[in-house]
């Protein structure tokens, strides 16, 4: 395995002590064998705990990265189509290593996660000019915004190119029996992926869901993989780095800090973040209970929610992803007028100064009481992404098991989708039309 690290500090100001987290040790045991042996609430959904090592075999890589390079020579954009679980993973791995001022090679653009009107409207006129392909991934197959953005951007495709043609640019990624999808392109002849029924959405990132577009735009999923299948093993026994996390936050959370900020100094990282809080979001958030999880990009960040972190509520604590080395260097040239007087950084690299604005926001940080854990990596690469995606996703179960909530199920997510229906008068939805009506 590669650098990673996991150190904790300040959780004595929390009221806890490392002695308070390590007691914890034999419940984060019970609750690591109720993962590897499938004997808790949500078993059904544990499919993702062997992607890396058995069901994403080298036949399924080989077929995916084929798929992947017919996209890739035919087209200049690729749209993946999701939201969720069907979304964030594949863009937060993009995001993570692609340049952050020149498009892939195709070009990757997502839709299907929001309503966005204007953001449809403007996506199809970008596209009107461009060779484009598409990547729905929809589990059901009848989640909302998927379905309305998969409907426009196929009549668009249609019209471009033709039924026949459209068909051997879309590609679906859906359950392998049910659903509207399946039946579409099974009609259609689009090249499919199965998501299994045992894979979550927020848990499917190593599936094809995720697979499919960063191999589309060019990244290594083998590396990825490969970075997966080294922390499983890492996890695979008590004393493992995420059942650490699991009880430090465990820890804390009992002791009044309900909030947990993922923080990264790299903004590569942002939208690891976001898959990051759909993970613990919709794992934990459940039966009036878990951490609300949130992040911030430093030190951007610094300059807006800084203040609330050093002296706000002391309800938070901190989790630090640190990236060691950077991919490019950039040094801060001498001025020898110095008139903005950072001539005594003149010479360093701007790496530089961002750790120790790390450094510094760490202690500042710790010093007002927000309890710290810092996750080190080497870089960012495809393999330490996939490090830290099992880690995050292993230690999520573990941490679940441990707040006593099933962390595989979301059945709060239903409730706005009921409303939606009701109030666009959904056929089969009369009775909560009516009902919903009357309190308008
Ligand atoms: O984690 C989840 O289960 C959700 O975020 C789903 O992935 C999301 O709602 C999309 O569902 P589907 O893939 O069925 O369209």
């Amino acid at each position: 395995m590669e650098t990673f690290e996991l150190n904790i500090t300040n959780a004595a100001t929390a009221g806890i002590s490392l002695a308070d987290i390590e007691k914890l040790q034999p419940e984060a045991d019970r609750a690591l064998q109720t993962v590897l042996e499938a004997t808790g609430a949500g078993n059904d959904f544990l499919g993702w705990v062997n992607l890396p090592t058995e069901t994403i075999n080298s036949d399924l890589v080989n077929k995916i990265t084929s798929v992947a390079n017919v996209l890739r020579a035919e087209c200049q954009a690729v749209v993946c189509i999701g939201i969720g679980g069907s979304y964030l993973g594949a863009k937060a791995v993009i995001e993570a290593l692609k340049n952050q001022f020149a498009p892939t090679t195709p070009e990757i653009l997502f839709a299907g996660h929001n309503i966005g009107e204007d953001y449809l409207a403007e996506l199809m006129d970008y596209l009107a000019d461009k060779r484009f392909g598409i990547i729905v991934i929809s589990k059901s197959g009848t989640t909302t915004e998927p379905a309305i953005a998969f409907r426009l951007l196929r009549n668009l495709l249609e019209q471009k190119v033709g039924r026949e043609e459209a068909a051997k640019l879309t590609v679906a990624v859906t359950d392998a029996k049910r659903g509207a999808l399946r039946s579409l392109a099974t009609d259609e002849g689009y090249a499919t992926f199965v998501i299994d029924d045992n894979v979550g959405g927020r848990f499917s990132v190593l599936s094809p869901v995720g697979l499919l577009p960063i191999a589309v735009a060019g990244f290594n999923i083998r590396a990825l993989l490969q970075g997966a299948a080294d922390m499983q093993a890492a996890c695979a026994k008590p004393g493992n780095p995420a059942q650490l996390y699991a009880m430090t936050r465990n820890a804390l959370y009992r002791n009044g800090k309900k909030t947990e900020i993922l923080v990264n100094y790299n903004p590569k990282l942002h939208f690891f973040a976001e898959w990051w809080k759909q993970l613990y979001g919709e794992s934990e958030g459940k039966d009036h209970k878990g951490i609300f999880p949130a992040a911030v990009d430093n030190s951007t960040d610094l300059h807006s929610m800084g203040q609330w972190i050093q002296d706000g509520e002391r309800t938070i604590f901190e989790t630090v992803i640190s990236v060691e080395q950077q991919q490019r260097s950039v040094i801060i040239p001498n001025d020898p007028q110095n008139l903005d007087g950072l001539n005594f950084i003149a010479g360093k690299s701007v790496d530089h100064v961002n750790k120790m604005a790390e450094i510094g926001t760490r202690l500042a940080h710790i010093d007002g009481g927000v309890p710290n854990l810092r996750i080190a990596i080497s870089e960012i690469s495809e393999y330490n992404l996939g490090q830290l995606i099992y880690f995050f996703e292993i230690a999520c179960g573990i941490s679940g098991y441990m707040l006593g909530v099933n962390p595989f199920n979301q059945p709060g997510v239903e409730d706005y989708k009921r409303n939606m229906f009701a109030l666009l008068a959904k056929p089969g939805y009369e009775a909560e039309t009516a009902a919903i009506q009357g309190r308008l």
